[in-house]
């Protein structure tokens, strides 16, 4: 009897116990009884700033927290228009409304699945003033073309790299290419901490110390609001985990790429069968999430759960879509991300799966198709 394959490895956090136990206690019984925004949280940020070339770092509270900060910085407001994509995870939009502006939806690239540039010229108005490109599952969107189209119309680019820390385009780290950027640090993600956090990027001074004092109630210091901030700061225990886990980044990054290698060659010949494997190679991808799009989604799913293999389906429905955005989304429809929405299909690839567990997961949907 083989064991299961779920698509959330219920062990991510097993080899970091030890440490994990270790630094609680530290924090916990340290002498300055500190438990955010303390010496863990500053010596992160100086480790991400290092590893990105970014100026400012500005840790908080989660990757939702992040782009809300990067866009209350910016001054995004009342009038204001951001495009957003269309498929997304909702925060992309959520903290466009949050500061009472308008998330303007564009549709996705139908095979890379991030905003198609041609699409967000399209959309730009006279009120837009920042575009709002999200990498997503494998790819990063398209930001030689998204800075392009923000310096032909004058906007500022907010970067959603809340899944792609650790990924480069063109020799620039992922979070590196906007205005401002954003990772996210819940579980789930490349370097991921044991429960939630995020950062802001930038090299902007004018931006990272609106950020980082909008993250802490507004304040530079304590009990003095230069203005109306939030509660969006990151723990001390949080900070001193992604430390930990920061030694072994780059070797787990390596094997998720590696994973991701292995099944889109093997996919190769099923694109014959109607399944497309995400685009290939290391430039531009960050394999946070390996996602397959077919026609028959539903079936394939049914089939690999038969065998014991977890998948996940993300964003059944587009933004525009939801109750919560549909009067942003103006009645439009955006053929690719319904899609999207239909087809896509998220394999397991968290960095400790087994060469024995990633071959089986290629055995079933070859299986599926007939193949193999
Ligand atoms: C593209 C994108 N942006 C933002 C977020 C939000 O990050 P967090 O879950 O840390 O709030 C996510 C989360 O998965 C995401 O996928």
């Amino acid at each position: 009897m083989t064991t299961a394959v779920p698509f959330f490895a219920p062990d991510l956090f097993e080899s970091d116990r030890g440490a994990t136990l270790e630094l609680i206690h530290r924090i916990g019984t340290g002498a300055q009884q500190k438990f955010i925004l303390g010496d863990s949280v500053a010596a992160l940020e100086d480790r991400i700033a290092e590893h990105t070339g970014a100026a400012h770092v500005v840790a908080c509270a989660s990757g939702t927290g992040a782009l809300s900060l990067a866009v209350h910085a910016l001054d995004v407001g009342p009038g204001d228009e951001v495009v957003v994509p269309a498929y997304c995870c909702q925060p992309v939009a959520s903290c466009v409304v949050d500061r009472g502006a308008t998330p303007v939806f564009v549709d996705i690239d139908p095979a890379t699945l991030v905003l198609d540039p041609a699409a967000v010229e399209a959309a730009i108005t006279p009120r837009t003033v920042a575009l709002l490109p999200a990498h997503v599952f494998s790819v990063m969107a398209d930001m030689p073309a998204m800075r392009a189209i923000a310096d032909r119309h004058g906007l500022r680019v907010v970067e959603d790299a809340a899944v792609a820390q650790g990924a480069e385009l063109d020799g620039v780290p992922a979070g590196r290419w906007g205005d401002v950027g954003v990772f996210s640090f819940f579980q789930v993600k490349a370097l991921g901490t044991a429960g939630e956090g995020g950062v802001v990027l930038t090299d902007d001074d004018e931006l990272g110390r609106r950020a980082r004092m909008l993250r802490n109630h507004g304040q530079a210091r304590r009990f003095v609001h230069e203005y109306v901030g939030h509660n969006n700061r990151m723990d001390e225990i949080n900070a001193e985990f992604l430390l930990h886990r920061f030694d072994r980044f780059t070797e787990r990054l390596a094997r998720r790429a590696d994973i991701a290698a292995r099944y889109t060659e093997r996919f190769a010949p099923l694109r014959d069968h109607g399944l497309v494997p995400p685009p290939a190679g290391l430039d531009g991808r960050c394999y946070y999430v390996y996602c397959v799009l077919t026609d028959r989604r539903d079936e394939l799913r049914a089939h690999l759960a038969d065998r014991g293999i977890g998948t996940h389906v993300y964003y059944p429905l587009p933004l525009p879509a939801q109750p919560a955005f549909a009067r942003w989304g103006r009645g439009q429809r955006f053929p690719n991300a319904e899609a999207a929405g239909r087809r896509n299909l998220a394999l397991p690839i968290w960095p400790h799966l087994r060469d024995e567990q990633v071959e089986r997961i290629i055995a079933a949907v070859e299986e599926f198709h007939g193949v193999g």
